[in-house]
């Protein structure tokens, strides 16, 4: 335990810090949460001794030191029982990412080079940094230098470690990475101290929140305390304005879709329909779209009049933007054709790059509609099965090559892969590519999860690698699933061979493409542009859902195999465990959990023992049903 009594610190004749008595217990985190320019990182700074505090001590073990006395050492010991991460991570800007971390074994732990490299290495690898350990500073994104600078600290083998607002130098799409690292410290039971102003991060990590105002604390509780029953009207007022300020997300809050057009809910509309079956179908969330998606709709409607529209150019340059700077792919406007959806995309596409009667490859299990458009453009499907390889789906280069013909003229992908949340590497894109290249076919890749990206994984645009090796490509995309808008959005169909576009384009022209229903650009400019933290928000709670799904099968089920998924809001499962013919199997979802869920066999042929859940709800509610299905397999005697 690490007690400090009584700190104060002036600036000027500005009090900051006015008598902070805060006990710090081992292995637990401490949220430090409140209004700017209340203390906090002042606060953080006075302990690795930034800054001199102007009164007060701290017991450390059966030593107190007084802040105001200290000698060298005393300096030298606070700094090896705290160790600070900054908001900038200041790294060494002419060190190596492991030269940074070996800096603090060697000067304070006085470790000879050759274990302080070992140590670092381990270190690195605990924050998913070793692939880049000799890279130096410049060369790493922000959310890198993070989580450099969070195994330095680690170096130090302090008590604590002290972390001032972490994530807030950070792009949105990078915080969570280092929000992760933090978490994975919380669970080894790292004493940690944390200002933040992440209060979704602040409730989930935190054993403690510690609220401050004004240069004092005014509550600490746990979260759940703290969170949903404050005691003082500060505290209370405080997270309000978080809550409607920073999103209107609480993922956690239940909406009753039943009686609205859902086509998810569509089934259970009537009254005397069992208020208990649940859909974990269809691919939308049960989430409302972010505030700014919101407050645009508003807008538009209060003009109150909606005759023909078409797009400017500036929803095709918010859209190329997006495009390069989160997925590094350089698209010109001129080359992104608008589609009305992502599968009139597609289907238009494959009735421009190939004839009646030919064939389209797929690689399977893969979305349901691919296979209905195809046949319905005239077109014969050639599956090809994907095999799973340590609980991973991935290419076998030897079925496709045996079951591709001359008929083959088009490889329709899914990049990532709805349903096994399958993200395809660089590798098994040029694998792809190179496949399509020897055998005269062109690419087409539907990348509309391409938002939903976890475990460290990365999307790569499909066409960017077939592009590289030669080969015609087409890529889809919406805002339709990120934002959760599908039927407020349009699609993108992006081509690069101008001639290809020019005959997609004609073909678009006699279906009356040129117009957009009212929404399309202001909800994609909304989404493309002010929607970022809803999305990193929503892709965080998504990933712990995931995360709950596959352990607690794991746990209690593990005849039911969960895919490794790195994608996607979709859960992959195979059920052959259970060994119930595909009738009993159905039976006891639908009727025993009363769950209605994407039936295997939507997604190809072999796969009627498999179902997708869909986990894109309320925690509360998937845990709910994850216990519902316990009680099932316990009643049925499954387990
Ligand atoms: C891979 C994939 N593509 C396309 C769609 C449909 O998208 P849209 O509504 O834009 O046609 C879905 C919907 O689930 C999907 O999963």
């Amino acid at each position: 335990m690490i007690e400090i009594k009584n700190l104060w610190k002036t600036f000027g004749d500005k009090s900051v810090l006015k008598g902070i008595d805060l006990k710090i217990e081992k292995g637990k985190v401490f949220a430090i949460i409140g209004p700017s320019g209340t203390g906090k990182s002042t606060l953080l700074r006075c302990l690795n001794v930034l800054e001199r505090a102007d009164k007060g001590s701290i017991v450390l073990g059966d030593k107190e030191i007084d802040f105001t006395k200290m000698s060298k050492s005393d300096i030298q010991t606070l700094r090896m029982h705290m160790a600070m991460v900054f908001q900038n991570s200041n790294l060494y800007r002419n060190k190596t990412a492991v030269e940074n971390v070996i800096e603090p074994l060697i000067t304070v732990r006085k470790m000879n080079k050759g274990e302080a490299l070992q140590i670092a290495d381990e270190l690195l690898a605990k924050v998913g940094m070793s692939h880049k350990k000799n890279a130096y500073p410049e060369t790493l994104s922000g959310g890198e230098k993070q989580r450099v600078g969070i195994a330095r600290a680690m170096a130090v083998n302090a008590d604590v470690i002290l972390l001032d607002e972490p994530t807030s130098a950070l792009d949105p799409e990078l915080v969570n990475e280092v929000l992760d690292v933090i978490k994975d410290l919380a669970k080894q039971h790292t004493t940690m101290l944390i200002v933040t102003h992440e209060m979704r991060f602040a409730r989930e990590v935190a054993d403690e929140i510690v609220f401050m105002e004004n240069g004092n604390i005014v509550e600490q509780a746990t979260p759940d305390i703290f969170f949903t029953n404050p005691q003082t009207e500060r505290a209370k007022s405080f997270i309000q304005a978080k809550v409607d300020d920073i999103y209107d997300t609480d993922f956690d809050k239940i909406i009753e879709r039943r009686y609205m057009n859902s086509y998810k809910w569509k089934d259970l509309k009537t009254l005397d329909i069992d208020k208990d079956i649940y859909p974990m179908w269809v691919a939308d969330m049960e989430f409302k779209s972010s505030p700014a998606i919101q407050r645009q709709m508003q807008e538009r409607v209060e003009a109150g009049i909606f005759g023909y529209e078409t797009l400017t150019p500036k929803y095709f340059k918010v859209i190329s933007e997006w495009l390069e700077n989160r997925h590094s792919y350089k698209v010109d406007a001129s080359e992104i054709l608008f589609c009305a959806d992502t599968m009139i995309g597609i289907s238009t596409y494959i009735q421009a790059a190939s004839e009646v009667s030919d064939e389209v490859m797929l690689l399977t299990p893969v979305y349901g509609n691919f296979f209905s458009t195809i046949t319905g453009c005239g077109r014969n499907v050639l599956e090809c099965p994907l095999i799973e390889k340590e609980g991973r789906f991935t290419i076998s280069l030897e079925l496709m090559e045996e079951k591709v013909s001359e008929k083959t003229k088009i490889l329709l992908l899914c990049n990532p892969q709805n349903p096994t949340g399958t993200v395809w590497t660089k590798d098994e894109l040029k694998d792809i590519s190179l496949f399509c290249k020897k055998h005269g076919m062109t690419l087409i890749s539907d990348e509309v999860h391409y938002e939903f990206i976890f475990n460290q994984a990365q999307h790569t645009v499909a066409a960017s690698i077939a592009e590289e090796v030669g080969v015609m490509a087409a890529t889809v995309i919406s805002p339709g699933k990120s934002f959760n808008v599908p039927m407020l959005s349009g699609a993108s169909l992006i081509i690069k061979d101008q001639k290809m576009r020019d005959k997609i384009s004609a073909i678009m022209e006699n279906l009356k493409y040129p117009f957009a229903h009212a929404f399309v650009e202001g909800v994609t400019i909304a989404a493309y542009t002010k929607s970022v933290e809803w999305l990193e928000a929503v892709k965080y709670y998504i990933q712990e859902n995931k995360r709950i799904f596959k352990e607690y099968f794991e746990t209690h089920f593990p005849q039911l195999k969960v895919v490794n998924s790195d994608s996607t809001y979709v859960m992959w499962v195979d059920c052959s465990g259970l060994n119930m013919s595909d009738a009993e199997l159905e039976k006891f979802w639908r009727d025993d959990c009363k769950l209605i869920l994407s039936h295997g066999s939507e997604f190809g042929t072999g796969y009627s023992q498999y179902r997708r859940f869909n986990v894109a709800c309320s925690k509360l509610k998937l845990e709910e049903i994850l216990e519902r299905i316990l009680k099932q397999m316990q009643k049925n005697k499954l387990i």
